[in-house]
């Protein structure tokens, strides 16, 4: 049954389509603006009018959505960039959304704090006997209120990816008395410490300043963790769940599949993307065909969507 392309295509169980890919951009100030990211081959730091014309080729392309992250005039302990109506990413979305891309695109924000905050935490930071540490609740409070601001300038999705506990339910609670009972949550509910986010820390300027994530991520050796968090986030309300890293923590994908209904996705994270850059320019591995392959492998371990810098190149082979 593998002897011809049709007869493989007749019996292929498994298929990728543009419209499950899922693009990040990276939004900063200026006008005309394309930063490259050096760790990151292709992808750049964009002004919201380079964005906008980013966003009109990734529709173009039958792309599925993009993804949202803010560089921030300015960094503060309060994170006041992340909930400040004019910030980056509002007005990125007020700007996308007067695209006719936006017809086309599912626009999502992600909702965190760490690219906003001068010590480059996910949340509130605190002195302590010991040195420092994040501290839960308070947080909650600001990645409400930043989802609240993010669903006024148009964000059709909140993609939550702090890990802190109880978020999901505070940021339903906080769009629901914002008057967005109907914009949902895609939650970052399995979300691992992981040195994989390297090159992101470089692109999002989000690097900790001190200390590292791991008492909010979670220990990449935990799966039943995995499971405990994910039933937590769809508790709280989560509409859509997303699982990252990908390659590294393909039987996390499997196993939330076949636990929960909502639909799901993957995330290729940056130290994926660079990995498999850094071997296409030494001509290691065939570029196409990798990406592809690297993409199905998602979709087979049963991610409904998938998150990847790669999408426009994906989306043009497919
Ligand atoms: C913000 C956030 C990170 C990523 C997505 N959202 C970085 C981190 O947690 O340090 C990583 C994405 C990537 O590596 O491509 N908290």
């Amino acid at each position: 049954m593998r002897r011809s392309e049709p007869l493989r295509a007749l019996v292929r169980e498994t298929v990728l389509d543009p419209g499950d890919l899922i693009y990040p951009l990276f939004l900063c100030p200026g006008e005309g603006v394309r930063n490259a990211v050096s760790s990151m081959p292709g992808v750049f730091n964009l002004s919201v009018d380079e964005a906008v014309r980013e966003a009109e080729e990734a529709a173009s392309l039958g792309i599925g959505g993009l993804l949202l992250f803010g560089l921030p005039d300015a960094k503060d302990e309060q994170a006041t960039g992340a909930w400040d109506d004019d910030g980056i990413v509002q007005r990125g979305l007020r700007a996308l959304k007067q695209s006719p891309a936006s017809k086309k695109l599912v626009l999502i924000a992600d909702t965190c704090l760490c690219e906003y905050t001068s010590h480059g935490h996910c949340g509130v930071v605190v002195e302590t006997a010991d040195g420092f540490d994040v501290d839960n609740d308070p947080s909650l409070e600001q990645l409400a209120r930043t989802a609240g601001s993010q669903a006024r300038a148009g964000a059709v999705f909140i993609a939550p990816s702090d890990m802190m506990d109880g978020r999901v339910a505070a940021i339903r609670n906080g769009l629901d008395k914002a008057g967005f009972a109907q914009a949902p949550i895609l939650s970052y509910a399995s979300k691992f410490a992981s040195a994989f986010y390297g090159p992101f820390r470089e692109a999002a300027d989000s690097a900790p300043q001190f200390g590292d994530r791991r008492t909010y991520q979670m220990d990449s050796a935990n799966l039943r963790e995995a499971l405990r968090e994910i039933d937590l986030d769809i508790e709280e309300g989560a509409d859509m769940i997303l699982m990252k890293p990908a390659m590294p923590y393909l039987d996390v994908v499997r196993a939330a599949r076949d636990r929960v209904g909502v639909p799901m996705g993957a995330y290729q994270v940056s130290g994926e993307y660079s990995m498999l850059q850094a071997a296409f320019e030494k001509g290691w591995l065939d570029r196409n065909r990798t990406i592809l392959e690297s993409l199905l492998g998602m979709r087979r371990a049963g991610a409904d969507f998938i998150v990847t810098y790669f999408a426009k190149d994906a989306a043009r082979l497919l």
